[in-house]
């Protein structure tokens, strides 16, 4: 569930990563964009999904560039969140952004440091499981920290999607996808579902 920005309304996205798993069609030049960005993500099946992904060491122009591509593929993709997992890069690495006219947050090395006992269920998708949302238990505050690009300590303080959307995504640097946090029953189904994504899209 995660980023048109200009599409990302705000009742949207209590799917997390994939703003659009439950909307209506999109504009053609947006529906366009949003397909050759979405080319760029590793999709399921994909083992690179289940790698744990490494610190990251060097904050040079590299780590930026990185991060300012991420930034662009979540923004055409319409996500509001982003793993370097999901472009193919084991970097410990994430982007998101959950108000549309917000700026791309990065959060490079991220360690949360203190989760709620309050959890909540929502619904969430994943730009890397297409056309799957189920519902996934999480703690609704959490304390994160973590550098920006350029190396520089971050702490943040998140609640609600904000929250969700970053541990969604550490999830990812862990080679955790959302199938793994479901129920038995929700992940069967969205398995059944994958699979006939899978065979659709081989076969087109
Ligand atoms: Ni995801």
């Amino acid at each position: 569930m995660a980023d048109t920005v200009e599409q990302l309304d705000a009742a949207a996205p209590e799917v997390v990563e994939d703003s659009q798993a439950e909307e209506e069609p999109l504009d053609p030049e947006v529906a366009a964009r949003r397909r050759a960005a979405l080319a760029h993500v590793r999709k399921w099946g994909d083992p690179v999904l289940k790698e744990r992904a490494r610190p990251v060491e060097r904050f040079d122009d590299a780590l930026r560039t990185e991060i300012a591509r991420m930034g662009a593929l979540m923004h055409d993709a319409l996500g509001i969140g982003l793993a370097a997992t999901q472009v193919g890069v084991l970097h410990r690495l994430l982007v998101y952004r959950v108000q549309p006219d917000a700026s791309v947050a990065a959060l490079v090395n991220p360690r949360i440091e203190w989760r709620s006992g309050e959890q909540e269920i929502a619904e969430e998708g994943c730009l890397s499981l297409p056309e799957v949302s189920v519902d996934v238990e999480r703690p609704v505050h959490i304390r994160v920290s973590g550098q920006d690009g350029d190396g520089e300590t971050i702490l943040i303080e998140a609640s609600g999607l904000e929250a969700r959307v970053i541990q969604h995504e550490i999830d990812h640097l862990d080679g955790v996808l959302i199938l793994d946090r479901t129920t038995r029953e929700q992940k069967k189904a969205a398995i059944k579902s994958l699979r006939a994504w899978q065979a659709a899209a081989d076969g087109a």
